[in-house]
């Protein structure tokens, strides 16, 4: 056994602590009821099936981090401080996959919820690749003892996982959001993408530092393997855009968000963007624009974080239990 040193709190191990403390946040703190009218008068059925299906995604690949990317990731971190911010983060994707069926809960019934999460997720056949891509290099991690290659190829999974294909479920919400749509759902859903942004970031920083450890010949191995999973997951998110989104005419404009976070994926491992620049859709960048919301990386809680923490006053009533 040994003990977890937080003494040293001057570099960016601690920051990053810092930094996940000061974005914590609770999906039950968000009132959805009040985008119940949002969602019978501002969206037609093909908007609110797409919107569902984005959620039940977005649902499964935030429980697979949960239950598998952080903990073993972090099984196999030898800082104990960075353990300790995976820990943290693998908490926050407990919160995160929770938060959307917080949402389902006050617009959609019971046995609709039900159907999204237990039968429309395991069947989606791209939604299904992608987790089972990511998870194949989580599993590697699943022993006692394992190389750097494994727990470099498993960080640069996660990296493309939170900084990269989260962001074709992420960009509906965040559409209609900036159109004034289902505006507290939409703040559920930045409190995600804040916190994507800040995960997808420290694990990339970790792999980085485990990259300058790997040997000549594993760093170009590791490079072959990271661009060839990049494409891969990037053809598989071109069909699940398209079976998604087609319906809603939204399939280009999502595509090109893809590609904008595949960069922003590359940079996190510390590489140049490999997808030509593009403009988002002003929407997008309107939706995403935290000056006028009082919310930014930095700030600690946005305009739609209503309630705090939850607390009811206790009563002399709280200690008769019959
Ligand atoms: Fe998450
Ligand atoms: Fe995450």
């Amino acid at each position: 056994m040994k003990a977890v040193n937080w003494n040293k709190q001057d570099d960016l191990t601690f920051m990053y602590w810092r930094q996940n403390i000061a974005q914590f946040w609770v999906d039950t703190e968000f009132k959805v009821s009040k985008d119940i009218k949002s969602w019978t008068e501002d969206l037609n059925d093909s908007e609110r099936d797409t919107y569902k299906k984005v959620l039940a995604g977005l649902t499964g690949l935030d429980t697979q981090q949960g239950d598998m990317g952080m903990p073993l990731v972090s099984l196999h971190t030898e800082d104990m401080r960075k353990q300790a911010v995976y820990s943290f983060m693998g908490m926050m994707e407990q919160i995160h996959a929770k938060s959307y069926s917080t949402i389902f809960t006050s617009l959609i019934s019971s046995s609709e919820t039900d159907y999204l999460l237990d039968e429309w997720v395991t069947a989606n056949k791209e939604l299904q690749y992608k987790a089972e891509k990511i998870n194949s290099y989580y599993m590697k991690l699943f022993k006692p003892q394992v190389g750097k290659y494994d727990q470099y190829m498993a960080r640069v999974a996660s990296v493309f996982l939170e900084s990269y294909i989260f962001y074709s479920g992420f960009f509906y919400p965040l559409y209609l959001a900036g159109q004034g749509k289902l505006t507290t759902s939409g703040e559920i859903i930045r409190k995600i993408l804040l916190d994507e942004t800040i995960h997808g970031s420290f694990t990339g920083f970790d792999a980085q530092e485990i990259f300058q450890t790997l040997t000549k010949e594993e760093q170009e191995k590791a490079e072959k393997e990271m661009y060839k999973l990049l494409l891969d997951l990037y053809q598989n998110e071109l069909v699940y855009t398209t079976d998604l989104y087609d319906q809603i005419g939204l399939t280009d404009q999502v595509k090109d968000y893809i590609e904008y976070n595949a960069n922003r994926a590359l940079a996190n491992l510390g590489y140049p963007g490999y997808f030509e620049h593009k403009d988002l859709n002003p929407i997008i960048e309107n939706a995403m624009d935290t000056s006028t919301k009082n919310h930014d990386f930095f700030s600690v809680k946005g305009d739609g974080y209503v309630v705090s923490m939850n607390v009811e006053q206790l009563e002399d009533d709280d200690f008769i239990f019959e």
